[in-house]
């Protein structure tokens, strides 16, 4: 699929799969969300712009490269996608971090804004948008028109399983801004859960039901 990247590396894959299991714990289901989040920050990033400032090593003057333009920002879609900020933040320590809330109306069920905190400047910083899993889209979709109204133009979105339904969903919704994740799995069920999956993620993380 255009426009989005699946992230095969051998050590998202294995983590992966332990994650997925049932038996896995919620201590070792968090430090495997951890460490995965710092691989995938790593494939999200890959090809970022760089400049180069003047430096001095012990040994002499030389041109180095730096990241080019204002520090990134990691936004978070509450609550799940928190847990791949702490990794990334590893990563990436500079990094600023928005905060966006949503809930979904059990009227008209559409996504309602709950909570929304950024930096003023989105206009001009990259936005790595972070979801673990990418199921009916509902809410990434959402997210994006949020950032989109408060002046992101360079979005990237980044989640660890998707579905192919909301790939095809949020790609025709926010075909600039491209996906990054681990896996597509194989459909959603009626609930809107991702099967195979790894179950409801914000639970899993948090040891909650
Ligand atoms: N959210 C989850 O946590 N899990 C799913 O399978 C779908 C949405």
């Amino acid at each position: 699929m255009d426009g989005v990247t699946v992230i095969d590396h051998p050590l998202v894959q294995h983590k992966l799969t332990i994650m997925r299991k049932k038996e896995t714990s919620t201590a070792s289901f968090r430090r495997l969300l951890r460490e995965i989040s710092t691989l995938l920050c790593y494939a999200v990033t890959r090809h970022l712009d760089l400049t180069t400032i003047r430096i001095e090593t012990p040994m002499e003057a030389m041109d180095a490269p730096v990241l080019e333009g204002k520090k990134l920002v990691f936004a978070s879609i509450l609550r799940a996608g928190n847990g791949l900020l702490e990794g990334m933040l590893d990563l990436v320590p500079a990094a600023r971090v928005a905060h966006i809330g949503l809930y979904r109306d059990h009227e008209t069920l559409q996504p309602v804004e709950y909570y929304f905190k950024a930096p003023d400047d989105l206009a001009d910083r990259l936005v790595i948008v972070v979801d673990p899993m990418l199921a009916t889209a509902n809410s990434a979709i959402a997210a994006m028109d949020k950032l989109k109204e408060r002046g992101a133009r360079n979005i990237r979105f980044l989640c660890l399983l998707a579905a192919p339904e909301g790939v095809a969903r949020f790609c025709a919704a926010h075909p600039d801004i491209p996906v990054f994740t681990a896996a597509i799995d194989s459909h959603l069920n009626d609930k809107g859960y991702i099967v195979p999956g790894l179950g409801d993620a914000g639970d899993r993380m948090y040891g909650t039901k």
